[in-house]
């Protein structure tokens, strides 16, 4: 009964999947419409790194604004951008200080599917959470990350939105026409589309013609705006493309999730010999890929299952330091977040039970920590106050 599959039908197919994204967005809060979440005065004290008393106390004598109440009298609680005012009126915002160099960190697996951009946009959020200026850089042409923002990359984002035209115009200077507000206080974004894909083969094509330098697109991109920054993430795609390289090359610090199956394991594996014999193979261009933390990550994984624990076990023999103390569990809560092109941050409320929820924050946050504490080892304003605060 079927005939062969025609470019008709596929394009058929394409065009409903997109109406399928876009109810699914209505049914999420279109980016847009989203808020991050309110945090209630115990919380947004123990955020600004003073009492909740300090706080009544400055709105009380005008330092800060009154804030809104309920009818009852009770304070709605306070946005992202209000705590972060409050950092800047008791001088505890934890920005970098001049000489500390810009964070640029790649969350990079060749592997499809370990996670690589829920780990880049919960990170890209907790960073924000604790008042760091932060930017998350998609750039994946599944435009995984972008959706999490609440946009379907197909229908919402144009190429000129993108770093397309900034990798294929040796001429552009600044990255900025692609940085955009997201309703997170502080954080911001370089949406990606399909449309990434095509640089991934222009480019390719280009450096065969001898243009080498052209993997240095990114990084300079990344120059361009990382004075506004503290933080850059990038989440880039499952494949050792020119995009890849790029993407490695601007990077200065590295972070590997990986699900402790063998597969994900055997690939893994292959991942760290491709990085040695790509870091060598820059190297002899002159193009060095130059790193000042790596770290792995075990994500998605599933203690229940015995081969897990057994080859977490492996990993932490093998890695030692190298892999982060927290793991990055499977949860039901991150799938479900993610299914309203959300993240677990921004649900103001469990989707299956508050102690699942709950659990996936823990995990979240350990592992976020944990990133914080290295970006901070990189700035030499920070590494006294982390001795200070008895962390190292
Ligand atoms: N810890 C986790 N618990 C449950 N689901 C997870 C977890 N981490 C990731 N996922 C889910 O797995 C799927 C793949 O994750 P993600 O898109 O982050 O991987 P990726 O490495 O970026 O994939 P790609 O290689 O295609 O870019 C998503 O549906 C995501 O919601
Ligand atoms: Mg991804």
């Amino acid at each position: 009964m079927d005939g062969p599959t025609s470019i008709e039908t596929v394009a058929g197919l394409y065009t409903r999947s997109l109406d399928v994204l876009a109810s699914l967005r209505a049914r999420g809060e279109a980016a847009v419409e989203r808020r991050a979440p309110r945090l209630p005065i115990t919380r947004a004290a123990e955020l600004v790194g003073r009492t909740p008393a300090a706080i009544r106390e400055a709105e009380k004598d005008g330092r800060l604004p009154t804030v809104e109440r309920t009818t009852s009298g009770r304070r709605v609680g306070y946005s992202l951008a209000e705590v972060n005012q409050m950092r800047g009126v008791f001088g505890t915002r934890p920005w970098r200080g001049p000489q500390d160099p810009v964070s640029v960190i790649a969350v990079q697996n060749f592997k499809g599917g370990v996670g690589k951009s829920t780990v880049a946009t919960h990170l890209a959020q907790y960073l924000a959470i604790r008042g760091y200026r932060v930017c998350l850089i998609d750039c994946d042409s599944q435009g995984s990350a972008t959706t999490m923002f609440g946009y379907v990359p197909d229908l919402d984002i144009g190429e000129e939105d993108t770093l397309y035209p900034f990798i294929r115009n040796a001429e552009m200077r600044s990255l900025a026409y692609a940085v955009r507000e997201t309703h997170w206080d502080g954080l911001y974004l370089v949406p990606a589309n399909l449309k990434l894909y095509s640089a991934e083969y222009e480019l390719a094509a280009r450096i065969a013609r001898a243009e080498p330098t052209l993997l240095n697109r990114l990084a300079e991109g990344i120059a361009s705006i990382a004075e506004h920054f503290d933080v850059i993430i990038l989440d880039p795609p499952p494949a050792l493309g020119t995009i890849s390289l790029s993407v490695m090359r601007a990077a200065n610090a590295l972070l590997v999730p990986v699900p402790p199956t063998v597969i994900d394991f055997t690939s893994t594996t292959s991942f760290l010999a491709m990085l040695y014999e790509t870091m060598g193979a820059l190297e002899e261009r002159g193009l060095p890929i130059d790193l000042r933390w790596m770290r792995i990550l075990a994500t998605r994984a599933d203690e229940q299952k015995s081969m897990q624990r057994e080859l977490l076990g492996l990993m932490r023999t093998l890695f030692g330091e190298l892999l982060l103390r927290t793991v990055l569990k499977d949860s039901a809560e991150i799938d479900n977040a993610s299914a309203r092109l959300m993240s677990v941050y921004e649900l103001e409320q469990p989707v299956t039970s508050r102690e699942t929820y709950q659990r996936c924050l823990t995990y979240l946050n350990g592992v976020n920590a944990e990133v914080e504490t290295q970006i901070r080892l990189t700035w030499p304003s920070h590494a006294a106050r982390l001795r200070a605060e008895g962390v190292l």
